[in-house]
């Protein structure tokens, strides 16, 4: 196991959340590529600021700490903005250092040329979380697409707007009110321009297409128009049409060129990227080779961001063979669980004899056994009499316990069919 020193340009939202997945050496990098890694230094504005979780020893004003040290062989750039950021990293490539960075702007407009330094310098600029944050849109189009011939991307790559026209559409809100909605919810920053106007999802856009045609694509390539003219008029109007509104970020190639453009649109409501509500983001690949590969997640949050950007890192050392499957260190040996303990909702139908109290023996042998009845329909009459329940959530090895019991009843004819209802609220468990 070799140590690796990561510099830090900036300590905010996104860069603690770096250096808390990172805390401890990087367990997770250590089991996937054989490296430990060591964090710092880390430049900051204000040493001063409380940074939960961040060693304050680590905290410095002065670059040339983490530009001028040799042994620090990654630079993340998780700053923001053009100046200084700019000459940050261009001095890092310049000294073979590889770069990491969130930093949609800078890429959007810089991007050529910093990628051109890094390979002048035989080092690499890799950037996945300056677009669409956790969702891995960059590594798709750059390598598992690498032969699909992409023909167009549609992509909602703004969290904020996409929150503000879902609101709107199904609050009834106007514009400004689900702007001010978004603010107080931590999805719009005070100064909402960069987002609103549609300059955030057209720099992302560039570095999308760029990628996805293999064509150096800027910023100023991208026409763009945002969302603010946008009223309540609209979103009814457009509903009754059979549509949603979503500010869309769109390239595709047309013989032969890349056409960009970011603007919003009326999109069928059954279509893919109508279902995208709230701060979600989302990008629809359309290729020869793989038809339509949809990407949706999270598009903004520092943990989210912090995910991509330590994947990042990940690529940059190199994978260690096939990870944790061909690596007995990165064996975490959890335990499987026994298929018994797994929890579900359920939905039974069974059929059953058409006379009374049969439901309330049914409902007492499921209760005995643990689960509970949300809803029950009695469908039927005579022979075709049946019972349909919908449970919730209980434990598998209750509803076979309960089974066993169904089928020793007089009441009960033939097998009870036993469907599990896909449990949404506990999706993220
Ligand atoms: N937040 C997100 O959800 C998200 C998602 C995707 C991409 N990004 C991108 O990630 C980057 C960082 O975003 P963030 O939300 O983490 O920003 P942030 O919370 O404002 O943090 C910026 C950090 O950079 C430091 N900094 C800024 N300018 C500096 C300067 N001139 N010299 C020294 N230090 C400087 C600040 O120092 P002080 O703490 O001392 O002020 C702060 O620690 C941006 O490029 C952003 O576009 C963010």
């Amino acid at each position: 196991v070799t140590a690796v020193r990561i510099g830090l340009l900036g300590c905010g939202t996104v860069g603690q959340a770096v250096v808390r997945a990172l805390s401890d050496g990087g367990a997770p990098i250590t089991r996937a590529s054989g490296h430990r890694v060591e964090i710092g230094p880390i430049l900051v504005r204000d040493p001063d600021r409380r940074r939960p979780g961040v060693d304050p020893s680590l905290l410095t004003t002065d670059v040339g700490r983490i530009l001028d040290d040799p042994e620090v062989a990654i630079v993340v750039e998780v700053m923001g903005g053009i100046d200084p950021a700019l000459g940050h990293l261009r001095t890092a490539l310049g000294r073979g250092k590889a770069v990491v960075t969130a930093n949609k702007q800078l890429l959007a407009r810089h991007g050529a040329e910093l990628l051109e330094q890094a390979e002048r310098s035989g080092t690499e600029l890799r950037f996945e979380a300056s677009v669409c944050a956790a969702i891995p849109v960059i590594k798709v189009l750059r390598e598992s697409l690498l032969v699909a011939e992409i023909e167009a991307l549609t992509g909602i790559v703004n969290g904020t707007t996409n929150f503000v026209l879902s609101e709107m559409g199904r609050g009834g809100l106007s514009y400004a009110d689900a702007l001010a909605r978004a603010q107080s919810l931590g999805y719009a920053e005070a100064d909402p321009t960069e987002d609103v106007s549609g300059a955030d999802a057209a720099a992302k856009l560039a570095i999308l297409a760029s990628i996805a045609f293999h064509t150096r694509v800027r910023l100023d390539d991208v026409t763009f128009e945002g969302i603010e003219r946008i009223d309540r008029d609209d979103m009814t109007q457009a509903q009754e049409l059979g549509y949603a509104v979503k500010l869309l970020a769109v390239a595709r190639l047309v013989d032969g060129a890349v056409a960009l453009r970011v603007h919003p649109a009326l999109v069928p409501q059954d279509h893919r990227l109508a279902a995208i509500g709230g701060a979600d983001n989302a990008v629809l690949v359309q290729s020869r080779g793989a038809g339509q590969i949809m990407l949706v997640g999270p598009g903004a949050g520092g943990t989210e961001t912090a995910s991509a950007v330590v994947a990042d890192v990940l690529s940059v050392l190199g994978t260690h063979r096939g990870s944790f499957l061909h690596n007995a260190l990165a064996d975490a040996g959890r335990p499987v669980q026994p298929p018994g303990e797994s929890r579900t909702p359920f939905y039974v139908r069974m059929h059953v004899a058409d006379r009374p109290g049969v439901l309330a023996t049914v409902a007492g042998v499921f209760a005995e056994e643990g689960l509970s009845i949300e809803s029950v329909v009695q469908r039927g009459q005579g022979a075709g009499a049946r019972l349909v329940l919908v449970l919730h959530e209980g434990l598998e090895s209750c509803m076979t316990a309960a089974l066993e019991r169904l089928r020793e009843l007089p009441e009960v004819s033939g097998e009870p069919v036993v469907l599990r209802v896909l449990d949404v609220a506990g999706e993220g468990r």
